[in-house]
């Protein structure tokens, strides 16, 4: 932290119906550092970010830029304030090519206004590459990886030569090399003056990149500390306004019989050899690096990517899936990495919840609207969802409560295998402790549960059993235990034990 102050927020509010989102909130950004804005799902982070990038209005309040009282009108006059965003529900357009996503409303022309594609693509490779990211800028977005869109999204806000940066949630879906190469490249903005905001929900980010953090929660500012003399309990405690005793709470469950056995499969082009059993009771943890196959047999398993060979058993009988729904009735259920994918965004609470439980809440083919209400209430306040308004579109919902919908629409199904990748990205620590109850609730209740995680002290703290996928293949099983974060880490990169590196 070097320069002088370069923004200054005093006392932002901003409502929705229903909700005070911003309560007079102040806020400095000096030139050259990175500041962690944090706080709960729903705290109004992204409220924040979205006011200053300038794709929402505030109500009431000053932000003054460099001293001087500023209007942020659009997202247009923010960039020409030298603000850019990286948005947390990612906003590139999927039928259009990552280089036209990356110079989106500026795309070079040539002489007499046509674009000029090849050009387009040569900035387009020039800017990927200097951040490192492995993606063809003429594939068409939606092709592309949860991942590789986040990439997509930051390398189009860091091609704008920006003053200040707000990037919300940017390494939420990130492996741990890209989130390093992000790093690297946040640091070197640093040393240029470039001033960030930066949420996350990963706490170890806020040592590992902040210099300042802000807290806010419930719409109101908690306060501002130094990272450097901060704890990190007294940084939870400032966001959830308690003490977190045990961050990963396991339940101990008896294990009892296989619920799904897979031998062999193939897959994708991809996966090959894939045999484990899930038993019920069971959290199987399945870690890798991005690519090493675990989202496609997630997808394999729920009918989304096509199987070569191989066997899937269910209680012990074989079965084929070849789509969702053949999934579901078999009792299989599946929380995607990207939530958007798991959710109708324009409906209410109760019948998101009660998607993939159709049969109980269908009487003679039509829906049950008092019993779905039923459901959604119930699990509404079970999984303690904020707002707690039922007729509410999830739309609106702050990503992590969209992320406990998702969950709560698998906890009302009688599933009894289900794969959950990712499933607190995005959510804060408090709600973080909550799905590893219900995890455990679910296991109580002989559900066996395959978790794909890309953070390893979930994963260790809380699956019975382990496999680290590398490369399509499973590289190695760890007992509950039995691996350190090391041992994941090596395998997970095709290192064995004895240290020999696979070509
Ligand atoms: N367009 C909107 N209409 C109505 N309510 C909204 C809208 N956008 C946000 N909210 C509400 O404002 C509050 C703050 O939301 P915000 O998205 O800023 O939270 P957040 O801190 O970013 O949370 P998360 O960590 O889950 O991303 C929430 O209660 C949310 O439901
Ligand atoms: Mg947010």
């Amino acid at each position: 932290m070097s320069g002088g102050e370069i923004l200054r927020l005093e006392g932002i509010d901003k409502r929705f119906p229903g909700v005070h989102a911003l309560n007079q909130v102040d806020l400095d950004l000096v030139e050259g550092e990175i500041h962690m804005l944090l706080g709960e799902n729903g705290a109004g982070k992204s409220t924040l970010l979205k006011i200053l990038s300038g794709s929402i209005l505030k109500d009431s309040g000053r932000i003054l830029l460099r001293g001087r009282p500023v209007e942020i009108t659009d997202a247009h006059h923010a960039r020409t304030l030298g603000i850019g965003m990286v948005y947390q529900e990612l906003s590139l357009v999927p039928g259009l090519t990552v280089a036209e996503n990356i110079f989106l409303g500026r795309w070079p022309t040539r002489a007499g206004g046509l674009i000029n594609w090849p050009e387009m693509v040569t900035q387009a490779e020039a800017v990927l590459g200097s951040l490192g990211v492995p993606v063809d800028p003429r594939v068409r977005v939606r092709n592309l990886s949860v991942a590789e869109q986040q990439l997509t999204e930051i390398a189009r806000v860091l091609a704008l030569d920006v003053q200040i940066l707000l990037l919300d949630e940017p390494t939420s879906a990130l492996s741990d090399r890209d989130r390093d190469r992000l790093f690297g490249f946040l640091r070197g903005l640093r040393g240029k003056g470039v001033s960030v905001l930066y949420t996350s929900h990963r706490l170890g980010e806020i040592r590992e990149i902040g210099d300042r953090a802000t807290v806010l929660r419930d719409g109101r500012k908690v306060g501002t500390v130094a990272v450097a003399d901060a704890a990190e309990d007294t940084v939870v405690r400032m966001m959830v306004g308690r003490d977190i005793r045990e961050r990963f709470p396991k339940t101990p469950v008896p294990i009892g019989a296989p619920v799904l056995t897979v031998r062999n499969l193939r897959a994708s082009n991809l996966l090959r050899d894939i045999s484990f059993t899930l038993h019920s009771g069971e959290i199987l943890g399945v870690f890798g690096l991005r690519g090493a196959g675990r989202t496609t047999l997630a997808r394999s398993l729920f009918g989304l990517a096509r199987l070569e060979s191989g066997e899937v058993l269910v209680n012990g009988g074989g079965i084929e899936v070849t789509s969702p729904e053949e999934a579901i009735r078999h009792g299989i259920g599946y929380t995607t990495e990207d939530r958007r994918e798991g959710l109708v965004p324009m409906m209410g609470l109760p019948p998101n919840i009660t998607l993939a439980s159709l049969d109980g809440v269908t009487r003679a083919g039509i829906i049950d609207h008092r019993e779905e209400q039923r459901i959604g209430a119930r699990l509404v306040e079970d999984l303690r969802i904020q707002p707690p308004v039922l007729s509410r579109p999830v739309r609106l919902l702050s990503g992590g409560n969209q992320q406990k919908v998702v969950l709560a629409k698998w906890l009302a199904s009688k599933s009894r295998v289900l794969i959950f990748d990712e499933p607190t990205r995005g959510i804060d620590v408090g709600a973080k402790t909550e799905v590893f109850q219900l995890m455990g609730r679910l296991c109580a209740q002989g559900v066996g549960l395959l978790m794909l995680s890309s953070e390893i002290p979930e994963v260790l703290a809380m699956a019975d059993r382990i496999l680290v996928m590398h490369r399509g293949r499973i590289a190695a099983e760890y007992a509950r235990g039995e691996a350190t974060q090391e041992d994941l880490l090596r395998s997970a990169v095709g290192l064995s034990g004895s240290g020999m590196e696979e070509a």
